[in-house]
């Protein structure tokens, strides 16, 4: 986790940084700091808070200088404190580090750094690094920084500067995101591309051992062996707009409405002449499908569940089991992956920690990967066999909406095109359903466009310290998003159940006013649904029931009703989960939290 800039140009080195890392907020933001070099010499300031914090003071106080790290934190070792925050800094205070990431194996580098008279200041794994640096800076800090980084062990992403190299930065990353920006006699490195959006579209991707040397307008990449290296420069084409709010109070607000046109591009601009969907990213033939015997969906969070419906649908078009587990457990099961698995990983950043690790052992294992992705060039999607990009936009907002809906219709796709392929669909069920999908921006629209129910229903609950979301089947799937996003948001205890397990223990917490979000949206499970409300309301809870438009029967034993369009079973999560988003949402807002950034969470989460 963590968010890191570094500036080294002609512009205020401090202005930048801050301008960048507050659009890297989503990855960490407990604490904020700042290195600025100049002839004056190496100033650090750092708070423990919000970047308003640091942004404050140093609009008090300006710091002069066109070279600088900066650092958004989200902490893993050591509380969130001044002292903690980053940058650190050696002895003498003439070399600052910034880092994303974790240190495994500094305890015992910290042990020798005390052998030798280092005091350390802060609980971090980070203070090792100046210390290190320190003890090896001879006068030249790239040589400095690759003698540092050889002792390392973990995941780092770090931006370098040093009081006796005022023209100079150094960054290096191994497992933790990190991307260089080239612009008019000045470069950037950044943990993400909407830091750098603001002054350049050009950026490098650097892989695991890239180091990047800044020096004067000079920018440079090195391998691990310090080899030089040519890299292809990556042209962003998303507007700056895209990545800021956009008229909205909050970029959930603004990302829940940007679903309408997030499932439009993911699914149209695939769309060849026929009608057909055209997955060109994904190379596997009918053969390489044929050789699969396990399909796997690994993720973490609102990419998990959008994961369980992946499942639905590959196993009801390919007519195959599919295991869907989430990638922190998956990683330390016994999961029976080999050369004829599939594993489909699901992640909105690509980084999540967990999620590549699922991939990087399983591609030892000699399985082929398929990755669901939004962040073009993130590393998952660089070392997956195949990609699929959701065509969301930037999704900022901590919790994930816009990218939910697109990773569904994502994986609806790729089922649908692997069962036509494999002839376990026909082709007119296959048209029915592409058809089917393309109604989907606008039923979403629809619910965007009567709200007034929902912000009464937020009213009804926001005072409430618990909810329970039913379902079953495929809405089952969806009542865990519905509960993660709204305890995510709102802080209100949130589970969620099949309603049919409700009655085995759980039913004795309903009590007089209770929330209980039920969703009714699948035909089949309709009757059975209504059951579970009737034994809920029968205790007292305050039912709201979700369902399609023409299940009217539903009012008599729900308190509210909010109605979805009409759809097929199979796409209704897609309209059904905007409600909950906007519940979550309005709840959050009426219990004057800060939506975007939910109190102990981060967006891009890459530590274990
Ligand atoms: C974090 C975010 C969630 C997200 C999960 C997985 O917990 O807060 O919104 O679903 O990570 O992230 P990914 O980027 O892999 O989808």
């Amino acid at each position: 986790m963590c968010g890191i800039v570094g500036y080294l140009g002609t512009k205020n080195a401090a202005e930048v940084i801050v301008d960048g890392l507050s659009k890297l907020e989503y990855r960490g933001y407990d604490s904020a700091g700042i290195a600025v070099c100049s002839e004056g010499g190496l100033e650090i300031r750092k708070f423990k808070g919000r970047l308003a914090v640091l942004a404050e003071d140093i609009e008090k106080n300006e710091m002069k200088g066109n070279l600088g790290i900066g650092h958004t934190r989200w902490a893993t070792h050591g509380e969130p404190s001044d002292t903690n925050s980053h940058p650190h800094f050696n002895k003498d205070k003439t070399i600052a580090v910034v880092h994303n990431g974790i240190i495994e194996n500094y305890m015992e580098l910290k042990e020798e750094l005390m052998a030798d008279g280092v005091e350390f200041l802060s609980q971090t794994d980070t203070e090792v690094i100046p210390h290190l640096v320190d003890k090896y800076y001879e006068g030249n800090l790239l040589d400095a920084v690759y003698k540092t980084v050889e002792r390392l062990r973990g995941a780092y992403a770090l931006g370098v500067v040093c009081k006796d190299a005022p023209d100079e930065l150094v960054a290096v990353r191994k497992d933790s995101p990190l991307i260089a920006g080239i612009g008019e006699g000045e470069n950037f490195v950044a943990s993400d591309i909407p830091a750098l959006l603001k002054y350049t579209r050009k950026v490098y991707f650097l892989e695991n051992g890239e180091v990047v040397h800044i020096k004067g307008t000079d920018l440079k990449i090195y391998d691990a062996e310090r080899n030089p290296v040519e890299k292809e420069i990556f042209d962003v084409t998303w507007d700056v707009e895209a990545a800021s709010k956009g008229g909205f109070d909050c970029f959930m607000a603004k990302e829940i409405h940007e679903q309408p046109e997030g499932i439009k591009n993911t699914l149209e601009r695939r769309l060849d002449e026929s009608g057909k969907i055209v997955l060109d990213s994904i190379k596997m033939k009918k053969e390489d499908l044929e050789k699969i015997n396990k399909i796997y969906i690994v993720a973490c969070g609102t990419a998990y569940h959008a994961g369980l419906l992946g499942k639905k649908a590959l196993e009801a078009f390919l007519n195959v089991p599919v295991i869907t587990d989430i990638a922190s457990e998956f990683r330390y099961n016994d999961n029976f992956v080999d050369e004829n698995s599939l594993v489909i990983l699901v992640s909105q950043s690509g980084e999540t920690a967990d999620t590549l690790a699922v991939l990087r052992d399983s591609k030892a294992k000699g399985a082929r990967i398929l990755a669901v992705t939004n962040v073009v060039g993130s590393s998952i999607a660089r070392e997956a066999d195949d990609v699929f990009y959701t065509w969301a936009g930037p999704e900022i907002a901590v919790a994930s909406t816009k990218a939910y809906t697109t990773q569904i219709v994502s994986l609806y796709m790729i089922a649908l095109n692997f069962a036509l392929e494999k002839g376990s669909i026909k082709e007119d069920y296959y048209m029915y359903m592409i058809e089917k999908m393309k109604t989907l921006p606008e039923g979403v629209q629809s619910i965007l466009d009567n709200q007034d129910k929902i912000k009464e229903i937020a009213q009804k609950i926001v005072d409430k310290e618990h909810a329970f979301f039913l379902g079953r089947g495929i809405d089952y799937a969806l009542a865990m998003e519905g509960s993660l996003k709204l305890k995510e948001v709102s802080y209100i205890h949130a589970e969620a159940f099949a309603a049919g397990e409700l009655k085995h223990g759980t039913i004795a917490l309903i009590e007089e006013g209770t929330p209980v979000i039920s969703i009714a949206t699948q035909e089949k499970l309709f009757e059975k649904m209504v059951s579970n409300m009737q034994e809920v309301t029968a205790r007292g809870a305050y039912v709201v029931a979700i369902a399609q438009e023409h299940n009217k029967g539903v009012e008599k034993v729900a308190d509210d009703v909010i109605y979805i369009p009409n759809s097929d079973d199979m796409l209704s999560p897609v309209m059904a989960v905007v409600p909950m988003q906007l519940l979550s949402y309005y709840v959050s807002t009426l219990r004057g939290l800060d939506v975007d950034k939910p109190r102990n969470l981060a967006k891009s989460v890459t530590v274990e």
